[in-house]
């Protein structure tokens, strides 16, 4: 069985990793965990290791926050030295943060070859940081595994054929093994006073909203105006700016702090609706059959909006709150995600790729 090195940093990809981690290690594989440490407050990793009972990283990189070259070239040059060290047969990297970028990188330099979670996505808007690093990683990448049909049809237009694999989403993986642990053991509902279907839940990060003061004014407006008491976790990047901004937020807008996982599904699937610009929570939404706004100008899932379950929206007040207001869940709910199996189906693809190439090489 091979040693594979799984690089991991920011909150989503803890999440993701999971499934990959239990499958591989069934499958008998070693599994070396790099956590580049873009993540490090208790609540935006550490308690993600404790509530899934996620190994100890291997390595801790410690890397932290800083602008995107700085971050990248110092997770570059660690991840490269942890390589060197453990030898992997296979690298794997989730998504599309700058750890990603980074681990693909430092594994393409090294020969070593590598695997994306999530491959093919796009919002085909450049000015996103996570657009130039899915791209990046999906060219330098070996093996893809695709969330949607979209996704391969998305890379086949780039050229990309070979090694190609629509397996579904690791999220929903993850999130099937932990709704009944999280029914049986998050209290936020009762802590917070809420009752299922009576409020709304909001998450906000991504650069473009939380960096131009202009659409994180708009995007208070909307949380104001919202006919509904809203219940809105707030990533620390978000609370830096809001501070900085000096926004006023209504008394309906309970602003908390990020919360673990379990809570988090507690908090989404007792919401009536939920509004968000990430990647994670629309997924996580469409599969809790809750309706979702995306406060966005694009969206890389395409698939839920197509299904009414998602609306794009954006952040003009106006037409976000009647979004909001007129919002119902439709009644198709096909499973475009694909079956929560996706774990499993990326490591026997791994198995046979890795089987194949040492026999190509005996
Ligand atoms: C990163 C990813 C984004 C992903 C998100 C998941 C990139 C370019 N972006 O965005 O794709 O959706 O993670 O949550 O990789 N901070 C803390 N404590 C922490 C982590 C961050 O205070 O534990 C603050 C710091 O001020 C930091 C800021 O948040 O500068 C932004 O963190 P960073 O990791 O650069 O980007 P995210 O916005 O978290
Ligand atoms: N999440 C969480 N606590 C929170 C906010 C999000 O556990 O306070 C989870 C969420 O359920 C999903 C993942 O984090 O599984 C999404 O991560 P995030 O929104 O930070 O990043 P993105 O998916 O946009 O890259």
């Amino acid at each position: 069985m091979a040693k594979i090195c799984s690089i991991v940093g920011a909150r989503p990809q803890f999440i993701k990793a999971d499934p990959v981690s239990r499958a591989l290690s069934a499958a008998g594989h070693q599994e070396v965990l790099i956590h580049t440490g873009q993540h490090y407050d208790h609540a935006m990793s550490g308690i993600f290791f404790e509530e899934l009972e996620i190994m100890p990283p291997a390595y801790s990189l410690g890397v932290g926050s800083g602008s995107h070259g700085a971050m990248t070239g110092q997770m570059l040059a660690a991840v490269e030295a942890a390589l060197l060290r453990e030898q992997p047969a296979l690298v794997l990297v989730y998504g599309d943060t700058n750890s990603t970028l980074a681990g693909a990188l430092a594994a393409a330099k090294l020969g070593v070859p590598i695997a994306h979670v999530e491959a093919g996505e796009r919002s085909y808007d450049r000015r996103m940081p996570e657009e130039i690093n899915r791209v990046v990683a999906d060219s330098v990448a070996d093996h893809h595994y695709c969330v949607s049909r979209t996704a391969v049809e998305r890379l086949a237009a780039e050229g990309v054929t070979r090694s190609v694999h629509h397996v579904g989403d690791v999220m929903l993986d993850v999130m099937l093994r932990n709704l009944p642990r999280a029914q049986a053991l998050s209290d936020i509902m009762a802590r917070l006073e809420l009752r299922p279907g009576a409020y709304a839940l909001v998450t906000v990060h991504r650069a473009g909203n939380t960096d131009d003061p202009a659409r994180l004014g708009q995007i208070a407006a909307i949380l104001n105006g919202a006919p509904e008491p809203v219940v809105f976790p707030v990533h620390p990047r978000t609370r830096g700016a809001l501070g900085r901004l000096g926004v006023r937020l209504a008394e309906h807008v309970r602003l908390i702090e990020p919360v673990g996982y379990l809570d988090m599904l507690a908090l989404e699937q007792g919401a009536r609706l939920i509004a968000t610009d990430s990647g994670g929570v629309q997924r996580e939404a469409y599969c809790l059959k809750v309706p979702c706004l995306v406060l966005r100008e694009t969206t890389e899932w395409v698939e839920a909006v197509e299904t009414g379950w998602t609306r794009l929206v954006d952040v003009t007040p106006e037409v976000a709150l009647a979004a909001w207001r007129a919002m119902e869940p439709p009644v198709s709910h096909p499973p475009i995600f694909g079956d929560g199996t996706a774990g499993a189906q990326i490591v026997a693809l791994l198995t046979e790729a890795l089987a194949n190439k040492e026999h190509e090489t005996r």
